[in-house]
């Protein structure tokens, strides 16, 4: 038989068998199907995350049930033909004889150049799914309900541009490996709605950080001062503006022989701690690696030690401080003056502070009743307050409530059980937390040292709850206020270095 006979006998028996013939045209139709997706995506057409899914999940997946059906229908048919042969034989000659059997081994070639060129096709299906289930719009989207606060902060982060899979799962084999197990279990749970609202945190299997953060920021790069200006309104008519201008001193101080904020993080330092319930909260102790590579604890004053298990210690490094790095939440009462400074909310509505507050802060069971009572809410308060409303009244009330909306959009997803205050950040010492969780005069070393907590260890203020943002800089009034800051920071260097 020629190499052409061989095939055509292949063919026809493939085409004789119902098995045989569903592999073939699962196999040829998902093929087909995948490159039309793929034409499709790379024209840019198809960016929905459900779609991806299909093309790279659902059809490799019908390819591979296809390509296992032909072979299968190939050996149904020729024991079919066999038997069929062995009848035939069996009724003119004798009963012990043996049929020949059909087709023949050669048609291997032809199953083995198939075989390479699926492979092929499988190995580049494959990749495209990895290099797809890599992206943000997948992991946001792909099990949409129980990612969509994650998502929802993430597109609004610094980090927008920075992929998931950047911070979770970070390089290497391994990682690979065990993030598509880790997502594989998460997808079984979201199937059976069996996942925890909201998702729990600290996220324990998180790479360290060494690994994720450091490939971008790393701790010599940190030096000198962040300034931070903040505004915070008030709930009187006018919403009057106060300023409390930080410095923040980020330095890492290796070099500039002073330690700042990120000293912690420096090469040569390290801090580890032991937190109650592993929740990073509340401390049980704290330890510094001296020069001479001894540990030097400090517990909690008047407290008996307790032995906190192996698990729950932990080396401190960049989440513990930036645990909201990408999915950042705002307090409510922030929210606002944030929106208020930037103009989204409107400054000449009468106490607009206090009213957007009010309509925020509600427990609204879901997020129709959220967005129908928020504007309710306001709509109410302004009929009061302006009977009268002019035309940019009423137009200043209406932006106001859409920028309302959308903080509560961004911040509450009743859905996930995500609240205000659902995950605080660290990064700063509001209600003791965050930094003041060490930084605290409870906890003592064996002399009875504290860790240290002056208010101008990690910022020095330039204002304080001060009408003006540069309350501090000893200029007149008149003054131009970046001359006079830049005047402030020389003397404070000065002071530093000394
Ligand atoms: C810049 C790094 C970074 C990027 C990018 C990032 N994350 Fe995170 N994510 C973190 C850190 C850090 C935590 C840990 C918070 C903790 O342990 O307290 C976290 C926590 C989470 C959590 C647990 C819930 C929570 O808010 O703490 C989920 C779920 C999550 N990320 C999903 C995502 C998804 C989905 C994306 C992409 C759309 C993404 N992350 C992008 C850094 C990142
Ligand atoms: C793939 C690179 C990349 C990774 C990984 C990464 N970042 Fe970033 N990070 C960036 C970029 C880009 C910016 C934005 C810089 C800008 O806006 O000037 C940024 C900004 C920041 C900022 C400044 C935010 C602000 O307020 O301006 C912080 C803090 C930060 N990253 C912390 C982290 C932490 C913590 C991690 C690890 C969990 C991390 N980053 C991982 C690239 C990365
Ligand atoms: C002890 C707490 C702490 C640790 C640990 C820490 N940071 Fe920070 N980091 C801060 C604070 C506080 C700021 C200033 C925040 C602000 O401006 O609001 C900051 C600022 C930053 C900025 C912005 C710097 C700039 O020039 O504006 C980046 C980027 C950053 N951190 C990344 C990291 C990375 C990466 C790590 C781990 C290697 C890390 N941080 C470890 C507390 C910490
Ligand atoms: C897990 C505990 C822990 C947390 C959380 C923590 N620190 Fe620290 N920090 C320490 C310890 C311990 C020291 C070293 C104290 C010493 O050596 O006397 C230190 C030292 C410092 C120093 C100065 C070091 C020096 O030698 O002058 C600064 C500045 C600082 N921390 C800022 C911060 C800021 C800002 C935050 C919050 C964003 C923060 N720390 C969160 C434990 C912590
Ligand atoms: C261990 C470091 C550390 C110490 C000690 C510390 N702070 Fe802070 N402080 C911070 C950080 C970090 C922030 C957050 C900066 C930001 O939001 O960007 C902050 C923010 C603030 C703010 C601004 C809050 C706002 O939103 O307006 C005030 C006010 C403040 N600190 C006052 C104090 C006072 C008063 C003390 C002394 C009792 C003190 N701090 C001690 C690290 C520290």
């Amino acid at each position: 038989m020629t190499l052409v006979e061989r095939y055509r006998a292949f063919v026809r028996g493939l085409s004789v068998n119902p098995v045989g013939r569903a592999g073939v045209v699962l196999t040829t139709s998902s093929f087909l199907t995948f490159l039309f997706m793929e034409l499709l995506r790379l024209l840019g057409v198809l960016t929905n995350a459900y779609i991806g899914l299909i093309t790279y999940l659902l059809l490799p997946a019908l390819f591979v049930v296809g390509l296992a059906l032909i072979p299968l229908g190939w050996w149904l048919y020729r024991k079919a033909r066999a038997r069929a042969d062995r009848e035939l034989l069996a009724e003119r000659f004798s009963p012990d004889a043996v049929a020949p059997r059909p087709g023949g081994s050669r048609l291997f070639v032809t199953v083995a150049v198939f075989t390479l060129v699926n492979l092929l096709f499988l190995s580049v299906a494959s990749m495209r799914m990895l290099t797809f289930m890599d992206t943000p719009v997948f992991c946001g989207t792909a099990c949409h309900k129980v990612m969509h606060p994650e998502w929802a902060t993430y597109q609004v982060s610094p980090h927008a541009r920075v992929r998931c899979v950047d911070c979770h799962v970070g390089e290497g084999a391994g990682a690979l490996v065990s993030s598509k197990l880790n997502g594989a279990r998460q997808m079984f749970l979201a199937m059976f709605n069996a996942y925890e609202r909201p998702v729990p945190t600290p996220v324990r299997q998180l790479r360290p950080a060494r690994e994720t953060c450091e490939k971008c920021h790393w701790p010599d790069k940190f030096y000198g001062y962040r300034q931070q200006v903040r505004v915070h309104y008030g709930m009187d008519r006018d919403s009057t503006p106060r300023y409390t201008t930080l410095n923040l001193k980020i330095d890492t101080g290796e070099a500039a022989g002073h330690a700042g904020i990120h000293w912690h993080v420096a090469e040569a330092n390290a801090v580890r701690y032991a937190s109650a319930e592993d929740e990073r909260e509340e401390m049980l102790w704290v330890e510094v690696r001296q020069k001479d590579g001894t540990w030097r604890r400090f517990t909690r004053r008047g407290r008996p030690v307790t032995v906190a298990p192996e698990e729950w210690q932990r080396t401190l490094d960049c989440v513990d401080c930036h645990n909201r790095a990408t999915h950042i939440y705002e307090e409510p009462d922030a929210a606002v003056d944030e929106r208020l400074r930037r103009g989204l909310m409107d400054r000449s509505l009468p106490f607009v502070r206090r009213e957007v507050l009010g309509a925020l802060l509600p427990d609204y069971p879901d997020r129709d009743a959220a967005m129908a009572g928020i504007a309710a809410r306001l709509e109410g308060a302004y009929s009061r307050l302006l009977p009268e409303m002019t035309a940019t009244q009423r137009q200043a009330l209406e932006k106001t409530i859409t920028a309302t909306q959308a903080v509560y959009n961004r911040n509450i997803h009743p859905l996930m059980a995500v609240r205000w205050g659902t995950y605080p950040s660290h990064l700063d010492h509001r209600r003791d937390g965050g930094c003041f969780r060490c930084h605290n005069q409870e906890l003592v070393d064996a002399t009875g040292a504290a860790v240290p907590h002056d208010c101008t260890l990690c910022h020095s203020f330039l204002a304080y709850d001060s009408a003006r943002p540069y309350q501090f800089l000893d200029a007149p009034a008149d003054d131009d206020p970046e001359a006079a800051m830049h005047r402030y920071l020389r003397e404070e260097f000065i002071r530093q270095g000394e």
